[in-house]
Protein backbone atom coordinates (compact mmCIF):
# COMPACT_ATOMS: atom_id res chain seq x y z
CA UNK A 1 0.00 0.00 0.00
CA UNK A 2 1.11 2.99 -0.97
CA UNK A 3 0.15 6.78 0.44
CA UNK A 4 3.38 8.95 -0.52
CA UNK A 5 1.50 10.89 -2.60
CA UNK A 6 -0.03 13.90 -1.26
CA UNK A 7 -3.56 15.22 -2.68
CA UNK A 8 -3.51 18.16 -0.56
CA UNK A 9 -1.63 20.27 1.62
CA UNK A 10 -1.94 20.85 5.04
CA UNK A 11 -1.72 24.74 4.98
CA UNK A 12 -4.82 23.80 2.04
CA UNK A 13 -6.75 22.20 4.69
CA UNK A 14 -5.96 24.89 7.19
CA UNK A 15 -7.56 27.97 4.36
CA UNK A 16 -10.31 25.41 3.63
CA UNK A 17 -11.29 25.12 7.29
CA UNK A 18 -11.36 29.20 7.40
CA UNK A 19 -13.06 29.30 4.55
CA UNK A 20 -16.39 27.08 5.60
CA UNK A 21 -15.87 28.50 9.17
CA UNK A 22 -16.48 32.44 7.88
CA UNK A 23 -19.32 31.28 5.88
CA UNK A 24 -21.06 28.98 8.66
CA UNK A 25 -20.50 32.67 10.90
CA UNK A 26 -21.72 34.98 8.14
CA UNK A 27 -24.95 32.15 7.97
CA UNK A 28 -25.96 31.81 11.54
CA UNK A 29 -24.37 35.08 12.63
CA UNK A 30 -25.00 35.01 16.41
CA UNK A 31 -27.62 31.99 16.68
CA UNK A 32 -26.92 29.33 18.96
CA UNK A 33 -25.84 26.04 16.75
CA UNK A 34 -25.81 22.51 17.88
CA UNK A 35 -22.50 21.04 16.01
CA UNK A 36 -22.80 17.07 15.16
CA UNK A 37 -19.79 15.53 14.31
CA UNK A 38 -19.78 12.13 12.54
CA UNK A 39 -17.36 9.51 14.09
CA UNK A 40 -15.00 8.55 13.55
CA UNK A 41 -13.71 10.42 10.36
CA UNK A 42 -14.91 14.12 11.27
CA UNK A 43 -13.04 13.92 14.81
CA UNK A 44 -10.56 16.34 13.54
CA UNK A 45 -12.09 18.96 11.27
CA UNK A 46 -15.19 19.24 13.60
CA UNK A 47 -12.12 19.86 16.43
CA UNK A 48 -10.66 22.20 14.19
CA UNK A 49 -13.85 23.76 12.89
CA UNK A 50 -15.72 24.85 16.21
CA UNK A 51 -12.81 27.07 17.23
CA UNK A 52 -13.45 29.30 14.32
CA UNK A 53 -17.27 29.47 14.90
CA UNK A 54 -17.95 32.33 16.82
CA UNK A 55 -21.76 31.97 17.83
CA UNK A 56 -22.58 29.53 21.02
CA UNK A 57 -21.86 26.32 20.60
CA UNK A 58 -22.75 22.69 21.46
CA UNK A 59 -21.16 20.01 20.84
CA UNK A 60 -21.72 16.55 20.39
CA UNK A 61 -20.78 13.31 18.24
CA UNK A 62 -22.68 10.33 16.49
CA UNK A 63 -21.34 6.95 15.19
CA UNK A 64 -23.35 5.70 12.22
CA UNK A 65 -23.12 3.43 9.34
CA UNK A 66 -25.42 3.01 6.58
CA UNK A 67 -26.80 0.64 4.08
CA UNK A 68 -29.24 -0.61 1.63
CA UNK A 69 -31.40 -2.86 2.90
CA UNK A 70 -33.89 -4.72 0.56
CA UNK A 71 -36.79 -2.84 -1.76
CA UNK A 72 -32.98 -0.79 -1.94
CA UNK A 73 -34.23 1.53 0.88
CA UNK A 74 -31.29 3.01 2.95
CA UNK A 75 -30.69 1.78 6.36
CA UNK A 76 -29.28 3.64 8.95
CA UNK A 77 -27.44 1.60 11.71
CA UNK A 78 -26.74 3.95 14.91
CA UNK A 79 -23.60 2.62 16.67
CA UNK A 80 -23.01 5.64 18.91
CA UNK A 81 -26.10 7.79 19.59
CA UNK A 82 -25.81 11.34 20.44
CA UNK A 83 -26.63 12.77 24.21
CA UNK A 84 -28.18 16.19 23.84
CA UNK A 85 -31.68 15.81 22.62
CA UNK A 86 -31.93 17.71 18.84
CA UNK A 87 -35.76 19.08 19.51
CA UNK A 88 -36.11 23.08 18.61
CA UNK A 89 -32.36 22.91 17.85
CA UNK A 90 -30.47 24.21 14.23
CA UNK A 91 -28.26 21.68 13.71
CA UNK A 92 -25.46 21.46 11.94
CA UNK A 93 -23.77 18.00 11.04
CA UNK A 94 -20.10 18.22 10.22
CA UNK A 95 -18.64 14.80 8.36
CA UNK A 96 -15.49 14.23 6.60
CA UNK A 97 -16.48 13.34 3.25
CA UNK A 98 -19.32 12.65 1.04
CA UNK A 99 -19.07 9.65 -1.43
CA UNK A 100 -22.51 8.46 -2.31
CA UNK A 101 -24.30 10.70 -0.03
CA UNK A 102 -26.46 8.39 1.67
CA UNK A 103 -24.56 9.03 5.17
CA UNK A 104 -25.53 12.28 5.28
CA UNK A 105 -28.93 11.75 3.60
CA UNK A 106 -30.21 9.70 6.24
CA UNK A 107 -28.40 11.55 9.05
CA UNK A 108 -30.80 14.67 8.08
CA UNK A 109 -33.76 12.63 7.70
CA UNK A 110 -33.36 11.43 11.26
CA UNK A 111 -32.52 14.54 12.93
CA UNK A 112 -35.76 15.64 11.42
CA UNK A 113 -38.15 13.07 12.54
CA UNK A 114 -36.42 13.72 15.85
CA UNK A 115 -37.57 17.43 15.98
CA UNK A 116 -34.65 19.78 14.89
CA UNK A 117 -35.62 22.89 13.78
CA UNK A 118 -33.27 23.05 11.20
CA UNK A 119 -30.60 20.93 9.78
CA UNK A 120 -27.42 21.62 7.82
CA UNK A 121 -24.56 19.90 6.25
CA UNK A 122 -21.06 20.48 6.26
CA UNK A 123 -18.10 18.00 4.88
CA UNK A 124 -14.76 18.69 4.54
CA UNK A 125 -14.19 16.64 1.33
CA UNK A 126 -16.66 15.87 -1.69
CA UNK A 127 -16.46 13.57 -4.46
CA UNK A 128 -19.56 14.55 -6.23
CA UNK A 129 -18.28 11.85 -9.18
CA UNK A 130 -19.37 8.94 -6.85
CA UNK A 131 -23.10 10.37 -5.74
CA UNK A 132 -25.98 7.95 -5.73
CA UNK A 133 -28.40 9.99 -4.54
CA UNK A 134 -29.15 13.97 -5.16
CA UNK A 135 -27.40 15.01 -1.53
CA UNK A 136 -25.69 18.40 -1.95
CA UNK A 137 -23.98 19.03 1.16
CA UNK A 138 -24.98 23.20 2.60
CA UNK A 139 -21.39 23.72 3.22
CA UNK A 140 -18.51 21.90 1.34
CA UNK A 141 -14.68 22.10 1.86
CA UNK A 142 -12.64 21.05 -1.05
CA UNK A 143 -13.89 18.87 -3.92
CA UNK A 144 -11.79 15.85 -4.45
CA UNK A 145 -11.81 14.00 -7.78
CA UNK A 146 -12.51 9.93 -7.40
CA UNK A 147 -9.85 8.50 -5.04
CA UNK A 148 -9.79 6.93 -2.21
CA UNK A 149 -8.21 9.39 0.16
CA UNK A 150 -6.86 9.14 4.24
CA UNK A 151 -5.54 11.89 6.14
CA UNK A 152 -7.32 14.12 8.39
CA UNK A 153 -9.62 11.54 10.46
CA UNK A 154 -10.03 9.52 7.23
CA UNK A 155 -8.88 6.15 7.35
CA UNK A 156 -8.34 2.88 5.31
CA UNK A 157 -9.66 0.24 7.66
CA UNK A 158 -8.62 2.03 10.94
CA UNK A 159 -5.16 3.68 9.74
CA UNK A 160 -3.94 6.71 8.69
CA UNK A 161 -6.27 9.19 10.03
CA UNK A 162 -3.22 11.00 11.74
CA UNK A 163 -1.74 12.23 8.61
CA UNK A 164 -1.98 15.93 8.76
CA UNK A 165 -2.76 16.07 5.16
CA UNK A 166 -4.26 14.30 2.62
CA UNK A 167 -3.03 11.61 0.74
CA UNK A 168 -4.01 9.78 -2.25
CA UNK A 169 -4.23 5.62 -1.45
CA UNK A 170 -2.64 3.27 -4.60
P1 LIG B 1 -21.42 7.90 1.80
O1 LIG B 1 -22.56 7.50 2.68
O2 LIG B 1 -21.28 6.97 0.62
O3 LIG B 1 -21.46 9.34 1.36
O4 LIG B 1 -20.12 7.60 2.60
C1 LIG B 1 -19.42 8.46 3.31
C2 LIG B 1 -18.45 7.68 4.18
O5 LIG B 1 -17.64 6.80 3.39
C3 LIG B 1 -17.49 8.61 4.84
O6 LIG B 1 -17.96 8.97 6.11
C4 LIG B 1 -16.23 7.81 4.92
O7 LIG B 1 -16.21 7.07 6.12
C5 LIG B 1 -16.30 6.84 3.80
N1 LIG B 1 -15.44 7.24 2.66
C6 LIG B 1 -15.86 7.58 1.43
N2 LIG B 1 -14.83 7.90 0.63
C7 LIG B 1 -13.73 7.80 1.38
C8 LIG B 1 -12.32 8.02 1.13
O8 LIG B 1 -11.87 8.39 0.03
N3 LIG B 1 -11.49 7.80 2.17
C9 LIG B 1 -11.92 7.40 3.41
N4 LIG B 1 -13.21 7.18 3.69
C10 LIG B 1 -14.11 7.38 2.69
MG1 LIG C 1 -16.75 7.75 8.05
Amino acid sequence: MDTSSVMITKQQIDEMVDRVAADINRDYGDRELAVIGILTGAFIFTADLVRKLKMPVNIDFMQVSSYIGTESTGILKIRKDLTIDVTGLDVLVVEDIVDTGRTLKMVREELLRRGAKSVKLCAAFDKPDRRTTDLVPDYCGIVIPDEFIVGYGLDLDGQFRNYEDIRIVR
